[in-house]
């Protein structure tokens, strides 16, 4: 028997196999992540052999040291920057995610706020409500042409290649930048922007005041990857300026932004709750392979999906 530790209540029933397995179970019940402070003192008070977290918990060395027996972290994830990699393995504590299973729920996502942004949904549906809406206007929300634009997909891994795939569909003309090299020709030439790079120090802030200054003017941005990959400063200042004509974003930095945040008062920007991999089914997947690695991990085996 080992100890386990879930840092959120995760209601899907593949979490009963850790039960099934005859482990020890302790998960944290309440609806919102716990600070820093009090997961540490969590991780103190049950010295878990494993741990099952989610993205809002930080997995960094000050709180592997409040963990001696740890041997396996599996996130409830495919991103991995919150947790500190370099420290897990020093450590010799075993690290999972929960990749291809959110593929296409992300992809998914990404292409419905392409489309929002492109067409203005969130401002037809609040004009509608608001009954600012009186009769067919000919020249009324006139957004852009989605079929046969240009779309820059930053980021050449799983999630990307979903997301052109899905661009094909809509006969348009998919620029992959896998390089930084690339990043600035490509943008001066896509009408759309789609970011699905992982969060790491290079990628942090890559799209900055030189990137967006480098968009095509009237160019739409669409983030499902990690809020910090996009310096939201720069950002406020491209939708004001008009330079960017709108930006629809799946994460943020941080999360939630704070209601008095600039970039919330910046025009033409739609947010959403980081819902990319947020169906049914995909989460149960995910919870399926993170249960995996945990049960791998402790009984010292590879993990099926590990972290390079
Ligand atoms: C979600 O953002 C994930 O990394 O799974």
């Amino acid at each position: 028997m080992a100890r386990v530790l879930i840092t959120r209540a995760l209601p899907f029933a593949a979490l009963e196999r850790l039960h099934e397995a005859g482990h020890q179970v302790t998960v944290h019940p309440g609806p919102d992540p716990l600070d820093p402070p009090a997961l540490r003192a969590l991780v103190a008070a049950t010295d878990p052999d494993g741990i099952l977290c989610a993205l809002t918990e930080q997995i960094d060395a000050t709180l592997l040291r409040a963990a001696p027996g740890l041997r396996v972290v599996a996130n409830f994830a495919v991103g991995t920057d919150n947790i500190d990699l370099a420290a897990c393995a020093a450590r010799g504590v075993a690290v999972g995610n929960t990749p291809d299973v959110l593929t296409d729920a992300t992809a998914d996502l990404a292409f419905a706020l392409l489309l929002a942004a492109a067409r203005r949904l969130a401002e037809g549906e609040r004009d509608v409500r608001a009954g600012a809406w009186t009769t067919w206007v000919p020249d009324g929300w006139l957004g852009a042409d989605v079929h046969g634009a240009t779309l820059a997909v930053v980021g050449a891994g799983r999630i990307g290649e979903a997301v052109a795939r899905r661009a094909a569909g809509f006969d348009m003309e998919v620029l992959r930048v896998g390089r930084r090299d690339d990043l600035h020709a490509a943008l001066a030439r896509a009408a759309f922007v789609s970011l699905h790079v992982p969060l790491t120090p290079a990628t942090h802030h890559l799209i900055d005041a030189a990137a967006l200054a480098a968009c095509r003017p009237g160019a739409i941005l669409v983030n499902t990857a990690r809020g910090a990959v996009v310096d939201q400063v720069a950002l406020a200042a491209a939708l004001t300026s008009g330079h960017l004509a709108a930006a629809a974003l799946d994460v943020t930095d941080p999360e939630p932004l704070p209601p008095a945040d600039p970039l919330l008062r910046a025009p033409n920007l739609l947010v959403v709750p980081h819902i990319g991999s947020a169906t049914r089914g995909a989460r149960e997947r995910m919870a399926e392979i993170a249960v995996a690695n945990v049960l791998a991990g402790l009984a010292g085996r590879a993990l099926p999906h590990p972290v390079a």
